[in-house]
Protein backbone atom coordinates (compact mmCIF):
# COMPACT_ATOMS: atom_id res chain seq x y z
CA UNK A 1 0.00 0.00 0.00
CA UNK A 2 1.26 3.27 -1.07
CA UNK A 3 1.72 5.86 1.84
CA UNK A 4 0.29 9.60 1.55
CA UNK A 5 3.74 10.60 1.55
CA UNK A 6 4.63 8.56 -1.42
CA UNK A 7 0.70 9.52 -3.47
CA UNK A 8 2.09 13.33 -2.39
CA UNK A 9 5.59 13.19 -3.86
CA UNK A 10 4.20 11.68 -6.93
CA UNK A 11 1.07 14.30 -7.17
CA UNK A 12 4.16 16.96 -7.13
CA UNK A 13 6.59 15.47 -8.88
CA UNK A 14 4.43 14.90 -12.35
CA UNK A 15 4.14 18.28 -14.15
CA UNK A 16 3.32 18.49 -18.25
CA UNK A 17 6.69 17.50 -19.80
CA UNK A 18 7.55 19.66 -23.07
CA UNK A 19 10.69 18.08 -24.50
CA UNK A 20 11.63 14.73 -23.96
CA UNK A 21 14.60 12.26 -25.06
CA UNK A 22 14.26 10.71 -28.13
CA UNK A 23 15.35 7.10 -26.20
CA UNK A 24 12.29 4.63 -26.65
CA UNK A 25 10.50 3.35 -23.40
CA UNK A 26 11.46 -0.30 -23.32
CA UNK A 27 8.15 -2.53 -24.61
CA UNK A 28 7.89 -4.14 -20.81
CA UNK A 29 7.34 -0.73 -19.40
CA UNK A 30 4.76 0.15 -21.73
CA UNK A 31 3.10 -2.87 -21.12
CA UNK A 32 3.74 -2.91 -16.89
CA UNK A 33 1.90 1.69 -17.27
CA UNK A 34 -1.04 0.20 -19.14
CA UNK A 35 -2.02 -2.83 -16.93
CA UNK A 36 -1.83 -0.49 -13.58
CA UNK A 37 -3.85 2.64 -16.24
CA UNK A 38 -6.54 -0.10 -16.95
CA UNK A 39 -6.97 -0.57 -13.47
CA UNK A 40 -9.28 3.13 -13.25
CA UNK A 41 -12.78 2.23 -12.06
CA UNK A 42 -15.19 3.75 -13.95
CA UNK A 43 -19.37 4.24 -13.98
CA UNK A 44 -20.64 0.32 -13.69
CA UNK A 45 -17.41 -0.79 -14.98
CA UNK A 46 -18.26 -0.24 -18.09
CA UNK A 47 -14.32 0.80 -19.27
CA UNK A 48 -15.71 3.58 -21.72
CA UNK A 49 -12.04 4.19 -23.31
CA UNK A 50 -9.80 2.86 -25.73
CA UNK A 51 -5.81 3.54 -26.16
CA UNK A 52 -3.91 3.58 -29.36
CA UNK A 53 0.20 3.47 -28.39
CA UNK A 54 1.87 5.23 -31.40
CA UNK A 55 5.62 5.26 -31.50
CA UNK A 56 8.01 5.30 -34.59
CA UNK A 57 6.98 5.52 -38.42
CA UNK A 58 3.48 5.96 -37.01
CA UNK A 59 4.16 8.91 -35.13
CA UNK A 60 6.35 10.40 -37.89
CA UNK A 61 3.56 9.97 -40.45
CA UNK A 62 0.86 11.78 -37.62
CA UNK A 63 3.09 14.39 -36.64
CA UNK A 64 4.27 15.19 -40.22
CA UNK A 65 0.08 15.31 -41.16
CA UNK A 66 -0.59 17.48 -37.81
CA UNK A 67 1.85 20.15 -38.70
CA UNK A 68 0.97 20.32 -42.49
CA UNK A 69 -2.48 21.38 -41.57
CA UNK A 70 -1.45 23.80 -38.79
CA UNK A 71 0.99 25.16 -41.08
CA UNK A 72 -1.73 25.65 -43.45
CA UNK A 73 -3.65 27.58 -40.91
CA UNK A 74 -6.16 24.85 -40.63
CA UNK A 75 -8.72 24.78 -37.62
CA UNK A 76 -8.36 21.70 -35.97
CA UNK A 77 -11.51 19.24 -35.88
CA UNK A 78 -11.17 17.57 -32.66
CA UNK A 79 -14.33 14.75 -32.43
CA UNK A 80 -14.97 16.10 -29.13
CA UNK A 81 -15.30 19.86 -28.98
CA UNK A 82 -12.90 22.33 -27.02
CA UNK A 83 -14.79 24.13 -24.73
CA UNK A 84 -14.28 28.33 -24.52
CA UNK A 85 -13.55 30.61 -24.51
CA UNK A 86 -12.77 30.50 -20.93
CA UNK A 87 -14.60 32.72 -18.62
CA UNK A 88 -13.10 34.80 -15.11
CA UNK A 89 -10.97 33.19 -13.08
CA UNK A 90 -10.79 30.34 -15.73
CA UNK A 91 -9.19 32.42 -18.18
CA UNK A 92 -7.07 34.14 -15.69
CA UNK A 93 -5.63 30.27 -14.78
CA UNK A 94 -4.78 29.82 -18.66
CA UNK A 95 -3.33 32.99 -19.30
CA UNK A 96 -0.58 32.58 -15.90
CA UNK A 97 0.21 28.93 -17.29
CA UNK A 98 0.52 30.26 -20.85
CA UNK A 99 2.88 33.08 -19.37
CA UNK A 100 4.77 31.18 -17.45
CA UNK A 101 5.64 28.53 -20.17
CA UNK A 102 6.23 31.50 -22.49
CA UNK A 103 8.43 32.71 -20.23
CA UNK A 104 10.55 29.96 -18.94
CA UNK A 105 11.33 29.68 -22.67
CA UNK A 106 12.12 33.09 -23.73
CA UNK A 107 9.16 33.62 -25.93
CA UNK A 108 8.26 37.21 -25.83
CA UNK A 109 5.02 38.41 -25.66
CA UNK A 110 4.91 40.57 -29.39
CA UNK A 111 6.55 37.86 -31.06
CA UNK A 112 3.88 35.69 -32.81
CA UNK A 113 6.38 33.83 -34.79
CA UNK A 114 7.78 32.52 -31.69
CA UNK A 115 4.73 31.87 -29.82
CA UNK A 116 2.95 30.04 -33.04
CA UNK A 117 6.08 27.67 -33.18
CA UNK A 118 5.75 26.85 -29.00
CA UNK A 119 2.10 25.90 -30.03
CA UNK A 120 3.34 23.77 -33.20
CA UNK A 121 5.72 22.00 -31.10
CA UNK A 122 2.30 20.03 -29.70
CA UNK A 123 2.40 18.60 -33.00
CA UNK A 124 5.85 16.99 -32.85
CA UNK A 125 4.63 15.84 -29.56
CA UNK A 126 7.01 17.48 -27.80
CA UNK A 127 9.82 15.28 -29.39
CA UNK A 128 8.04 12.29 -27.26
CA UNK A 129 9.34 9.13 -29.14
CA UNK A 130 5.37 7.79 -27.73
CA UNK A 131 1.84 8.99 -28.09
CA UNK A 132 -1.05 7.74 -26.33
CA UNK A 133 -4.47 8.65 -27.74
CA UNK A 134 -7.61 8.08 -25.72
CA UNK A 135 -10.40 7.42 -27.51
CA UNK A 136 -14.13 7.20 -25.92
CA UNK A 137 -17.16 5.16 -27.75
CA UNK A 138 -19.31 6.96 -29.94
CA UNK A 139 -22.62 6.77 -27.40
CA UNK A 140 -20.17 7.88 -24.72
CA UNK A 141 -22.16 10.87 -22.36
CA UNK A 142 -20.22 13.44 -19.95
CA UNK A 143 -19.97 10.76 -17.33
CA UNK A 144 -18.22 8.64 -19.56
CA UNK A 145 -16.32 11.33 -20.72
CA UNK A 146 -15.09 11.85 -16.83
CA UNK A 147 -14.36 8.29 -16.34
CA UNK A 148 -11.55 8.34 -19.76
CA UNK A 149 -10.21 11.36 -17.65
CA UNK A 150 -9.60 9.32 -14.79
CA UNK A 151 -7.88 6.87 -16.95
CA UNK A 152 -5.77 9.15 -18.38
CA UNK A 153 -4.64 10.64 -14.55
CA UNK A 154 -3.69 6.73 -14.01
CA UNK A 155 -1.37 7.08 -16.81
CA UNK A 156 0.30 9.68 -15.96
CA UNK A 157 1.09 8.39 -12.01
CA UNK A 158 2.15 5.15 -13.48
CA UNK A 159 4.64 6.93 -15.93
CA UNK A 160 5.57 9.03 -12.92
CA UNK A 161 6.29 6.29 -10.89
CA UNK A 162 8.32 4.71 -13.76
CA UNK A 163 10.48 8.00 -13.82
CA UNK A 164 8.99 8.94 -17.28
CA UNK A 165 8.40 12.06 -18.63
CA UNK A 166 4.06 12.84 -19.62
CA UNK A 167 2.17 15.86 -21.20
CA UNK A 168 -1.37 15.38 -21.69
CA UNK A 169 -2.20 17.02 -25.07
CA UNK A 170 -5.68 17.91 -26.08
CA UNK A 171 -3.86 19.14 -29.53
CA UNK A 172 -3.67 15.47 -30.08
CA UNK A 173 -7.21 15.02 -30.60
CA UNK A 174 -7.15 18.14 -33.51
CA UNK A 175 -7.49 17.25 -36.59
CA UNK A 176 -9.09 14.28 -35.68
CA UNK A 177 -10.14 12.72 -39.38
CA UNK A 178 -6.45 12.71 -40.63
CA UNK A 179 -5.34 10.89 -37.08
CA UNK A 180 -8.59 8.62 -38.07
CA UNK A 181 -7.30 7.81 -41.25
CA UNK A 182 -3.67 7.48 -40.55
CA UNK A 183 -4.07 5.07 -37.76
CA UNK A 184 -7.14 3.18 -38.71
CA UNK A 185 -9.23 4.17 -35.98
CA UNK A 186 -13.02 3.23 -36.68
CA UNK A 187 -15.26 5.98 -36.62
CA UNK A 188 -17.06 4.42 -33.78
CA UNK A 189 -14.53 5.80 -31.49
CA UNK A 190 -14.07 9.42 -30.59
CA UNK A 191 -10.63 10.51 -29.75
CA UNK A 192 -10.43 12.55 -26.27
CA UNK A 193 -6.80 13.76 -26.03
CA UNK A 194 -3.31 12.34 -26.07
CA UNK A 195 -0.41 11.66 -23.97
CA UNK A 196 2.59 11.93 -25.20
CA UNK A 197 5.42 10.23 -23.06
CA UNK A 198 8.93 9.18 -22.61
CA UNK A 199 12.33 10.49 -20.88
CA UNK A 200 11.86 13.54 -20.22
CA UNK A 201 14.80 16.37 -21.16
CA UNK A 202 15.85 17.68 -17.50
CA UNK A 203 18.00 20.74 -19.14
CA UNK A 204 15.05 22.15 -21.36
CA UNK A 205 14.27 25.96 -20.45
CA UNK A 206 10.79 24.11 -19.90
CA UNK A 207 11.55 22.13 -17.13
CA UNK A 208 10.70 24.46 -14.21
CA UNK A 209 7.56 25.24 -15.29
CA UNK A 210 4.78 24.04 -13.07
CA UNK A 211 1.51 26.42 -12.61
CA UNK A 212 0.16 26.86 -8.83
CA UNK A 213 -2.88 25.35 -7.77
CA UNK A 214 -5.61 27.22 -5.99
CA UNK A 215 -6.05 26.32 -2.18
CA UNK A 216 -8.37 23.88 -0.05
CA UNK A 217 -9.52 26.73 1.01
CA UNK A 218 -10.62 28.55 -2.21
CA UNK A 219 -11.71 25.36 -4.32
CA UNK A 220 -13.67 23.14 -1.76
CA UNK A 221 -16.98 23.88 0.79
CA UNK A 222 -17.09 21.60 3.39
CA UNK A 223 -21.21 20.67 4.61
CA UNK A 224 -21.87 19.26 8.18
C1 LIG B 1 -6.95 17.12 -20.77
C2 LIG B 1 -5.74 18.01 -20.84
C3 LIG B 1 -5.39 18.56 -22.05
C4 LIG B 1 -4.22 19.35 -22.16
N1 LIG B 1 -3.84 19.81 -23.39
C5 LIG B 1 -2.63 20.41 -23.52
C6 LIG B 1 -2.14 20.72 -24.81
O1 LIG B 1 -2.77 20.50 -25.83
N2 LIG B 1 -0.90 21.28 -24.90
C7 LIG B 1 -0.14 21.52 -23.79
O2 LIG B 1 0.99 22.01 -23.94
N3 LIG B 1 -0.60 21.24 -22.54
C8 LIG B 1 -1.81 20.68 -22.39
N4 LIG B 1 -2.27 20.33 -21.14
C9 LIG B 1 -1.41 20.56 -19.97
C10 LIG B 1 -1.93 21.66 -19.06
O3 LIG B 1 -1.62 22.92 -19.61
C11 LIG B 1 -1.29 21.46 -17.69
O4 LIG B 1 -1.76 20.27 -17.14
C12 LIG B 1 -1.59 22.60 -16.73
O5 LIG B 1 -1.04 23.81 -17.19
C13 LIG B 1 -1.00 22.30 -15.34
O6 LIG B 1 0.39 22.08 -15.43
P1 LIG B 1 1.07 20.72 -14.95
O7 LIG B 1 0.44 19.58 -15.72
O8 LIG B 1 2.52 20.89 -15.30
O9 LIG B 1 0.84 20.57 -13.49
C14 LIG B 1 -3.44 19.61 -21.00
C15 LIG B 1 -3.85 19.06 -19.77
C16 LIG B 1 -4.97 18.26 -19.68
C17 LIG B 1 -5.32 17.65 -18.35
Amino acid sequence: MQSLDEIDRLASVRRSVRAFKPDPVPQDIIKRVLDITLATPSNCNVQPWHIHIVSGDALQRLSKAMLEQARAGLTPDHDIPEAGPYPGRFRERQIDAAKRLFAATGVAREDIAARTASILRNYVFFDAPHLALFCVPDWAGERELADCGQAMQSLMFALTAAGLGSCPQGAAGGYAATTHRILGIPADQRILAGISFGYADPDHPSAGVKPPRASVEEMVDFHE
